[in-house]
């Protein structure tokens, strides 16, 4: 039976490994053929060698003159700030005073949460990315609302409820055994079901007490194969509040460290103001970084060390950081990572961003093999990008002497215009006009 068969006629680029430690990174097939059977890939080559072993009654759909890549990966988002995004404030937590609490605090409403779920993961896939790792509210139903919606786009989403039980307004607060008690419920409701995965999610240790990071981390060992997320070391202030609320602990990631947070699948947003002991337990834990240039440029909190945390061997990912971030596109997102990178030192290859938001972003989260690249067996999320969606793109890319310059301007140039169409599970969620 053939009637789940299609085909796909492009540019096609996918990674096997990370550009920065490999000769042989990346593949890319620039008159290629990417076949799909049953929502998964099943083949991908050049259209030359490949064309022949389609059956005969399967259409081929010609995105000749456009790329196809694994759908884009973002590490790190609030789907609750889609409404306030880019709004004015004087660092991380006067933002968090003045706008984040009181969005969060209207996901007590259902019918809200429905609503910004579906308008975030519209906004998702207009930008081309197919899965993230996503916070939800302190409220279990900002995280029923979220995952009904992208099971009803089908979609392969990670997300979780906050924990916070101090140092926040009354209305967003928590207690220790009640957060894990409807964390546990959530956890068996949605971990494994259709393509969700839950995110054990105390927001940030200051507004954890050590009771819930306690409950939390056992929470955590009880259930190895779920993702843990929260935020370390993004802004001078928060860390020397770490440092008054835990003082016994050796630097604010060693807080989580202490409670067991560390482990595969533990993504950890920002990462700035970490230490060499910092980078290591994070390396050698297979825990893994989540970069958020566009939230760290906006709140001023400071510039990833891209050169440290490869050194030390980390794992990270691109990640957007909405609505701290000021952008949903993965495209911009790279834009501001290269300007990073050079504001310290390094040196960001196009090559490097288009992996770090795609299989390193799989790699981080411990899913190669399932999503990340257009590999046999991988499901078939993935991206169709247009080098000619725009005047000036079509343009500059009239004229690249090299994947990796082609690559460059659709990183620093693109945005949601660069994506013509989105494809998960084998399905199209999303065309461009
Ligand atoms: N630290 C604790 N909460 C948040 C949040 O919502 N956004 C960002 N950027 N940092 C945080
Ligand atoms: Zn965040």
């Amino acid at each position: 039976n053939t009637s789940t068969v299609q085909a796909y006629r492009a540019g096609l680029l996918t990674f096997h490994a990370d550009p920065a430690f490999s000769e042989r990174a990346h593949s890319y097939y620039e008159d290629g053929l990417l076949i799909v059977a049953d929502g998964k890939i099943s083949a991908i080559g050049d259209w030359s060698t490949l064309h022949a072993s389609l059956p005969p009654d399967v259409a081929v759909t010609d995105y000749r003159g456009k790329i196809i890549s694994a759908g884009f990966i973002d590490a790190h988002i609030h789907y609750p700030q889609s409404d306030i995004i880019g709004s004015p404030a004087p660092g991380l937590l006067p933002w968090l005073e003045q706008y984040t609490f009181p969005a969060e605090r209207k996901f007590e409403d259902p019918a809200h949460a429905t609503n910004v779920a579906e308008f975030f993961l519209d906004e998702l896939l207009r930008v081309g990315t197919t899965t993230a790792l996503v916070y939800c509210t302190v409220h279990p139903q900002s995280v029923d609302a979220f995952f009904t919606a992208s099971e009803a786009r089908g979609l392969r989403m990670i997300a979780g409820k906050v924990l916070m039980d101090r140092n926040c307004p009354d209305f967003l607060c928590d207690t220790a055994e009640r957060g894990v008690l409807e964390s546990e419920a959530l956890i068996q409701r949605w971990h494994g079901h259709e393509r969700s995965l839950y995110a054990i999610t105390p927001r940030f240790a200051p507004t954890s007490s050590e009771a819930q990071m306690q409950l939390t981390g056992e929470l955590a060992r009880r259930y190895p194969d779920t993702f843990i997320q929260t935020h370390v070391s993004e802004n001078e202030d928060e860390v020397k509040w770490v440092k008054t609320l835990y003082p016994q602990a050796r630097s604010y990631l060693d807080v989580y460290d202490r409670y067991g947070m560390l482990r595969p699948r533990a993504v950890f947003g920002h990462c700035i103001w970490l230490d060499e002991g910092d980078r290591r337990r994070i390396a050698e834990t297979q825990s893994a970084a989540a970069v958020c240039p566009t939230s760290n440029l906006f709140l001023g909190s400071g510039l990833f060390d891209f050169e440290r945390a490869d050194a030390a061997g980390m794992l990270m990912a691109l990640a957007t950081d909405v609505g701290g971030g000021t952008s949903f596109s993965m495209l911009q997102t790279m834009n501001e990572a290269y300007k990073v990178a050079r504001l310290k030192g390094s040196y960001l290859p196009a090559l490097r961003m288009f992996y770090l938001a795609t299989l390193g972003a799989a790699r981080s989260l411990h899913l190669e093999g399932t999503i990340g690249s257009l590999a046999a067996g991988n499901e078939a999320d993935f991206v169709v990008l247009d080098p000619a969606c725009t005047p000036l793109l079509a343009r500059r890319t009239a004229h690249t002497d090299s994947l990796e310059e082609m690559l460059f301007a659709l990183a620093l140039l693109g945005d949601d215009r660069t994506v013509a169409a989105t494809y998960s599970g084998g399905r199209l969620v999303h065309r461009r006009g």
